[in-house]
């Protein structure tokens, strides 16, 4: 396969294990690309990208930047706070006005699930969702297979926990449909308040004991406590939060094993995990920073050659 088979990047769902497979290749001959003194190619040097990004973003929003730099495009950076979607401009005619500046690709981050489908629907430009709502994520969950993959050497059969606001979480749907087409056995770990009731179809375990799910794991993705969609309490304090669902090294040490921690950032340090166990070996959250520019570049070109130029 040397094509994807989807025009724009709206999910994890509707790819293919080829698709992603497409990706991690592509994002091994990037990788080697950022790691020389010279870390620009020309691929992308006729191409315009807008990052519009309508909620807030460090990693994403830079990481897409770094990798359309690194391609050559041209960039052009829209955030919503500043533009005129505050004075009531709609979507559809930001990025209009947007596109008339002859945009070829755009990444959008929106607070709305679907957003991206809404834009693949009428625009014509490329689409990569950079996150929409608590719908989907898809970069951050090909970034963390990618980095589980390079850890562990293979993703297929490996035992993955998600722990935390599985019900808010992009990353966590995302996650679990790249993980479920790699082959991984995946387990989702919380307080049941904050694990969906639909969660079983999509054919992943469900533990609410955080020391069983780390002794079942190779891999726990810690995910941040999202005070920002949580409109109700789920759970009575964030002590009692980082009681249950916390982990610190006395917890990690005293596993027979040693498993990988990730999180998709930003990190609320001593709640989700302790810094000891964010800055240990165990962890590869900054692997999944670095792998984020590398496979962003992936997929930009992959989808860039799709285009007729
Ligand atoms: N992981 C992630 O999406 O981080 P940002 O919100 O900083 O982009």
């Amino acid at each position: 396969m040397s094509q994807l088979s989807v025009n724009h990047l709206l999910g994890i769902k509707g790819l293919k294990r080829e698709d992603i497979e497409l990706i991690f290749s592509t994002a091994d001959n990037f990788k080697e690309v950022i790691n020389r003194p010279i870390k620009k190619v020309p691929s992308l040097r006729d191409l315009t990208i807008a990052n519009l990004f309508f909620e807030n973003s460090t990693r994403t929003r830079l990481s897409f930047e770094i990798a359309e730099k690194r391609l050559s495009a041209d960039v052009v950076n829209f955030s919503a706070s500043s533009s005129s979607v505050s004075k009531g401009e709609t979507l559809i005619d930001t990025v209009n006005n947007i596109l008339s500046m002859k945009v070829d690709m755009v990444v959008m981050r929106h607070p709305n699930p679907g957003a991206g489908v809404f834009l693949s629907k009428h625009i014509d430009a490329r689409i990569i969702n950079a996150g929409d709502g608590a719908h989907e994520h898809p970069t951050q969950a090909l970034l963390d297979t990618y980095s589980i993959r390079e850890r562990l050497g293979n993703v297929e059969g490996k035992k993955v926990v998600i722990v935390g606001d599985i019900l808010h979480s992009r990353v966590a749907l995302s996650n679990i449909y790249a993980l479920n087409l790699l082959g991984a056995e995946v387990m989702v770990c919380g307080p049941s308040t904050l694990i969906p009731k639909f969660i079983h179809t999509l054919g992943v375990k469900v533990e609410t004991d955080l020391r069983k799910a780390l002794e079942w794991a190779d891999v726990a993705n810690m995910l941040r406590v999202q005070h920002e969609r949580q409109d109700l309490k789920y759970f009575p304090s964030i002590r009692e939060y980082s009681q249950m669902y916390g982990v610190d090294m006395n917890l990690l040490n005293s596993l027979d094993k040693d498993i990988v921690i990730m999180h998709p950032g930003p990190i609320n340090r001593g709640v989700e995990i302790t810094s000891e166990v964010a800055d240990s070996p165990q962890s590869i959250i900054l692997d999944q920073v670095e792998n984020g520019v590398a496979i962003r570049m992936a997929v930009l070109y992959l989808l860039a050659s799709k285009i007729d130029r």
